[in-house]
């Protein structure tokens, strides 16, 4: 639940006569709520109005009911938000009732989480499916380099391609897919594998001709017959010789698209090969060729990576990682989870949602803010723990994290990609 001391520092900030507006979910219908004459959603937030007067006795009413508040905001930022004034329930201007989602000022303790929606069609000039899997595009491979350092474990490789003879298209955090040759075990051709993108969409160079992997190959050990088993795309992939055509497809996916805001505060989170869609955001916002293509997007925001790995040969990119850090302190702070040489405070390996705990009450403040958004990519696994971390944090201010969870991947602000 919102914290008594929230309301009161938003409260506090004019005279009594003004309204504010609650923005609240898990309302359940009931008698009670039955005879208000605010509207429930589908999703089950509600909008209400509450003048400052009757603030306290609202959010007892609202915890009777069952409710949590995520945002409360004074009525006069919304409206000079929308640009109008509106009733009873918040409802938007189409007058079919429906509260609609609005950037939210901060109260003084900054608990605030709601953002506008991005414009309707503000994804539409993303390039999706370019190429098709029944004609895909014929790139060639550049460069493969390793990229586990000695004594690290297993094979990772950036893989470089041509694609300057097509029409092949991308802006970071998509994936193309690749259709290894060969066919499967039932005869058929082999089916395409998703890889997500690792350079931005100017490429490796900056001059619009290439697009970047970065894969390991998949190793494991049959579980019946103990035998290795290497993944089949992966392996050619990591095995490809410079010069090699490969089939190419997309690009896809719009989840984790960067906000265009050059004040954007970015918490990345990845593990081991989910560090690629963070690579394209990060070269985009620091590097300096990049800086120099996109007189647009000159970044001055800040952000964090939390980067898993299980040894320090296996950091990837380290270099590039570490020199943008000494470069941009201000701006870049890097984090890492060391699983097999760092230990977390339970004596266990170091895993990302160990350091989520550790910075927890940090990343929830900056979460809270407005122009926060969130990436997750890599193994699934890390996901729950990282929930874990960031609901004891927000249950310190009376927030329940799952709800909030809800209302930021609402807002496109919080990012997921796992595996
Ligand atoms: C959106 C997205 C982005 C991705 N991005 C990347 C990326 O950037 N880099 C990257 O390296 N990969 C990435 N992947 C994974 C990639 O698509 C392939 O799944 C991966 O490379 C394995 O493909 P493969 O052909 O080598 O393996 P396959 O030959 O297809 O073998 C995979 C199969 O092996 C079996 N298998 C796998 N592990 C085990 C195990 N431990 N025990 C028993 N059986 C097992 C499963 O049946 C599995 O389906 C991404 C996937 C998605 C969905
Ligand atoms: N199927 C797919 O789609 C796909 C795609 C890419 C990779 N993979 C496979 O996924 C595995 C990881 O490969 P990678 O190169 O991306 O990563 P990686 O370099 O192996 O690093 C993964 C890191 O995450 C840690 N980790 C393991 N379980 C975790 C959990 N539950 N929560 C948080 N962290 C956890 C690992 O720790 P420890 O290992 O020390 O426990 C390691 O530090 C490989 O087996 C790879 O073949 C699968």
């Amino acid at each position: 639940m919102y914290n008594q001391g929230a309301v009161e520092g938003a409260a506090n900030t004019e005279s009594g006569s003004r309204v504010f507006v609650y923005e609240v979910v898990g309302l359940r219908q009931s008698e009670e709520t039955a005879q208000i004459n605010y509207p429930i959603r589908k999703s089950g937030s509600v909008f209400i109005r509450v003048p400052y007067n009757r603030m306290n006795q609202e959010m007892r009413r609202i915890t009777r009911l069952g409710g949590t508040i995520v945002s409360i905001q004074p009525m006069s930022s919304l409206q000079a938000i929308n640009g109008t004034s509106t009733s009873a329930g918040f409802a938007n201007n189409k007058g079919d009732g429906n509260a609609t989602p609005v950037s939210t000022t901060s109260d003084k303790k900054g608990n605030t989480m709601t953002q506008a929606q991005p414009k309707k069609g503000a994804k539409a000039n993303v390039p999706v499916n370019i190429y098709r899997p029944n004609n895909p595009y014929i790139g060639k491979c550049i460069s493969n380099e390793p990229l586990v350092g000695e004594n690290g474990i297993g094979i990772v490789q950036h893989l470089k391609f041509d694609v300057s003879a097509g029409d092949l298209k991308y802006v970071e955090g998509q994936s193309i897919g690749i259709i290894p040759p060969g066919v499967d075990k039932n005869g058929k051709p082999e089916k395409l594998r998703l890889y997500s993108i690792a350079s931005t969409r100017h490429g490796d160079d900056v001059d619009d001709k290439t697009v970047s992997l970065c894969v390991r190959q998949l190793e494991y050990k049959h579980p019946e017959s103990g035998e290795t088993v290497y993944g089949v795309c992966s392996t050619y992939l990591c095995h490809l010789e410079p010069g090699a055509d490969v089939k190419i497809t997309g690009p896809v996916g719009k989840e984790m698209l960067l906000p265009d805001d050059p004040d954007a505060k970015i918490i990345m989170m990845g593990t081991g090969t989910g560090i690629a869609p963070m690579r394209t955001y990060l070269w985009r916002m620091f590097k300096d060729a990049e800086r120099a293509a996109n007189p647009e997007y000159q970044f001055k925001g800040f952000a964090w990576l939390i980067f898993g790995v299980p040894t320090t040969p296996n950091i990837l990119y380290k270099e590039e990682l570490e020199e943008i850090q000494q470069k941009y302190p201000d701006n870049f702070r890097l984090t890492y989870a060391i699983s097999r040489e760092q230990k977390n405070p339970q004596g266990g390996r170091m895993y990302i949602q160990d350091r989520v705990a550790e910075h927890a009450d940090e990343l929830w403040q900056l979460i809270k803010d407005e122009k926060t958004h969130t990436y997750i990519c890599g193994l699934r696994g890390m996901e729950g723990g990282i929930d874990e971390a960031l609901s004891a944090a927000a249950a310190k201010e009376g927030v329940n994290w799952s709800d909030y969870q809800k209302q930021l991947k609402k807002a496109h602000r919080w990012h997921v990609e796992t595996y």
